[in-house]
């Protein structure tokens, strides 16, 4: 058999300030041979994850920092085009840990081991709702958040991948909901198709006044993706045992400099609210339990999604800065081929 090359992108350099085409390298490889327990995946798409930011950037490998001269990873789907496992076959479309790259060699072992697409489950919806997206609104608002009905729920980054099923998970909850996003027609798409009560434009409005005209009895849950001026916002618009649910900080994932933290944390003491992180990794034993739920709630129109698709591996770096410039409207995916 011919070797086969593969054309893929490695980390040139750690970034600084917002990623570019030339922190990275493009340029090909030979696929390697595989050892016993691996498979050769031939990639078709790739998800994008802002949390990547953090990790070109960082120098701790053991907390996931990625290696200068590393292919730059990524959660994707593939197929199976050569095995030596006794539980893939050639041909299986799998889903997993790959990268930016045509073909990925990989044991599929990690904190989301690889599996084995189910039939009828389109790709996009593998990595959006269906898949890490979906299982952290999930766990951020039926767990640590806890919505109840009757709430008032806010959220920002509300018209993104993660954003846009918490608004709509809380929403079937019976929450009250209002989505914060960049830009007019992100705000259209939350009000019309994810149908939250209302939508704030912060790029645009003083978003200050908005939550005190739409909260006026303050805000029970704040599903922040952000960090950042909102925060501090919601927190002193917090509800008596308020929560705020920590699940992203994109404002800060470009900065060099430490970012100033909340100032209006005074308000959890005040209000008698929680603030509490937490990583979609914590619940891999409940992911069964999410998938159920969300598979329901899509298959009865109750959650609607949206996936950006570009096209063509050569355009993985520019893809990527789409989440930061707040391009992006929904799942931010990369087709490999048209
Ligand atoms: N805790 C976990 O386990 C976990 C798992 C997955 C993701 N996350 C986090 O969830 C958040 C959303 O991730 P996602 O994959 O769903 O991405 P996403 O929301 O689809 O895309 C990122 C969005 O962030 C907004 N944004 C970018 N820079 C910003 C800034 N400086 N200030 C305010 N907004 C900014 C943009 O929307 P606008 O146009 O509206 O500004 C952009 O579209 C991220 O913080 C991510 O790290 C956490």
């Amino acid at each position: 058999m011919p070797e086969r090359t593969n054309r893929q992108w490695r980390l040139a350099r750690r970034p600084v300030g917002p990623v570019s085409d030339s922190d990275f390298a493009w340029g090909a490889a030979p696929v390697p041979g595989l050892a016993d327990g691996e498979v050769l995946v031939r990639n078709r798409w790739l998800s994008f994850d802002p949390h990547l930011a953090v990790d070109l950037r960082s120098t701790n490998v053991a907390r996931g920092a990625v290696p200068i001269g590393a292919v730059v990873p990524a959660l994707g789907v593939g197929e199976v085009v050569e095995s030596r496992r006794s539980d893939l076959a050639v041909g299986d479309p799998v889903c997993g840990m790959l990268g930016w790259e045509e073909f990925t060699v990989t044991d599929g072992k990690g904190f989301l081991p690889m599996f084995r697409l189910p039939e009828g489950v389109p790709p996009p919806l593998a990595l959006g709702v269906l898949g890490m997206t979906g299982m952290t609104a999930y766990f951020g608002v039926r767990t640590v958040g806890a919505v109840r009905p009757g709430e008032t729920f806010v959220a920002s980054g509300a018209a993104g991948a993660v954003g846009s099923v918490a608004v709509q998970l809380a929403r079937r909850d019976g929450a009250r909901t209002i989505g914060i996003a960049g830009g007019r027609e992100k705000c259209d798409w939350l009000v019309r198709e994810a149908r939250v009560d209302a939508a704030i434009d912060y790029r645009t409005e003083d978003v200050a006044a908005r939550l005190t005209a739409l909260c006026p009895k303050g805000i029970d849950v704040y599903f922040d993706n952000v960090g950042g001026p909102v925060l501090d916002l919601v927190l002193i618009r917090l509800r008596r045992f308020g929560r705020v649910v920590l699940c992203g900080a994109i404002s800060r994932y470009e900065s060099v400099a430490p970012a100033p933290g909340p100032s209006n944390y005074p308000s959890l003491i005040l209000r008698h609210g929680r603030m509490e992180g937490f990583l979609v990794s914590d619940y891999v034993e409940r992911f069964p339990e999410a998938l159920a739920a969300l598979s329901e709630a899509v298959h009865a129109g109750e959650i609607r999604t949206r996936e950006d698709v570009a096209v063509g591996l050569e355009n993985a770096p520019r893809t990527f800065a789409r989440l930061f410039s707040g391009e992006n409207l929904g799942k931010q995916l990369l087709r490999l081929e048209a």
